[in-house]
């Protein structure tokens, strides 16, 4: 039996690159060798777009040709709808029980989020509770492995404590996840001071057309202090040699490139210009798959459909050893 793989995105927007080095490529790279399950998290979107429901069903299906477009294989990947699967809202009020809100506040990611998006006592109580409902998404499928950015650290320790508890209190019926962080530093915006994110502003999108790339490259945060072009620049923390490092295949190319620009004498636009390059031979071939698939609206609902309702089968199974373990097994049957 292959060992399960369950991630996530909430679809509150196209994926950017970031997703792409936090997370995409390694569930392309492993969904052959795992039983991979791919949610695409509606209900977790709401907690913080309560007012937007239009934005959160327009980007299901951006979501789903980004996952086809980079090389999600639907043949043997399955894409879930999350609100489809009301098995995972039925864990999620289980497991809120053994949960405190004290815990809750003490998530850090949970914690960050709630200061950028400024909720401060007004946070909607879905939000403070989404790591909980995370961790149904995950334990719903039983899933052993979570590929996820560093942020989400929190949400999979978060999970573990709860597929304790709850062997503790009722039964161990619950698989206990493992996190898997890939070992490339997770992306910064093109504005350098923050992880790349769609709230943030400063992302660079999968789905993004070459002038709108090669825009955002030119107007990318470089080292301030490198003003001309003999000037000696700093290479770290300058996102623009953290994107080469990320996605330049010719280490050889950058480390001279790095070399020279520490020395001075390398310009930012000269620099600029390699990554507009690379991120072309990159995105090309993505962009071209993700309009093939987009040509057949109606291939990708069924594609929807069908994951969605595989999910439901490996959900329900999870909700009925857990109603056991609980004692709500009422009918025996
Ligand atoms: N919280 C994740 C994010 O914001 C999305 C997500 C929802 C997720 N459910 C998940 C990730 C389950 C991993 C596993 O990116």
């Amino acid at each position: 039996m292959k060992k399960v793989i369950l991630t996530g995105d909430r679809p509150t927007g196209p994926l950017h690159l970031g997703h792409y080095v936090g997370s995409l490529q390694k569930r392309v790279e492993l969904q052959q060798s795992y039983e991979t399950y791919i949610l695409i998290a509606d209900m977790q979107a709401l907690t913080d777009n309560a007012e937007h429901p239009e934005k959160v069903r327009d980007n299901i299906v951006e979501v789903a040709l980004d996952y086809l477009a980079v090389g999600i294989d639907p043949k043997v990947a399955t894409i879930v709808i999350q609100s489809l699967v009301p098995e995972i809202a039925e864990l999620t009020m289980y497991y809120l029980n053994i949960v405190t809100v004290a815990r809750l506040q003490r998530n850090p990611t949970v914690k960050t989020e709630m200061k950028q998006k400024g909720f401060g006592a007004h946070v909607p109580a879905g939000f403070l509770v989404y790591p909980v409902s995370q961790a149904a998404d995950i334990t719903a499928f039983g899933a052993h492995l979570v590929p996820v950015g560093e942020d989400q650290l929190p949400m999979i320790e978060q999970t573990r404590e709860i597929v304790q508890d709850f062997a503790r209190i009722y039964q161990p019926v619950l698989v206990e996840p493992e996190a898997l962080v890939p070992k490339v530093p997770r992306l910064p915006g093109i504005d350098g001071q923050n992880k790349m994110s769609k709230s943030l502003g400063n992302a660079i999108y999968l789905s993004d057309p070459p002038d709108i790339v090669a825009r955002k490259v030119k107007g990318m945060y470089t080292d301030p202090k490198h003003i001309h072009v003999d000037d000696p620049g700093t290479v770290e923390g300058n996102p623009v040699f953290s994107y080469l490092d990320a996605f330049d295949h010719d280490t050889d190319v950058v480390s001279a490139m790095k070399q020279h620009y520490r020395a001075g004498g390398l310009g930012d636009v000269t620099v600029k210009k390699r990554l507009i390059e690379v991120l072309e031979g990159f995105l090309e071939p993505i962009r071209r798959r993700r309009s093939e698939f987009a040509k057949d609206p109606a291939e990708i609902m069924r594609i929807l459909r069908e994951g969605t309702m595989k999910g439901r089968t490996a959900a329900g199974r999870t909700l009925a050893n857990v109603r056991r373990a609980m004692h709500l097994d009422y009918y025996q049957d």
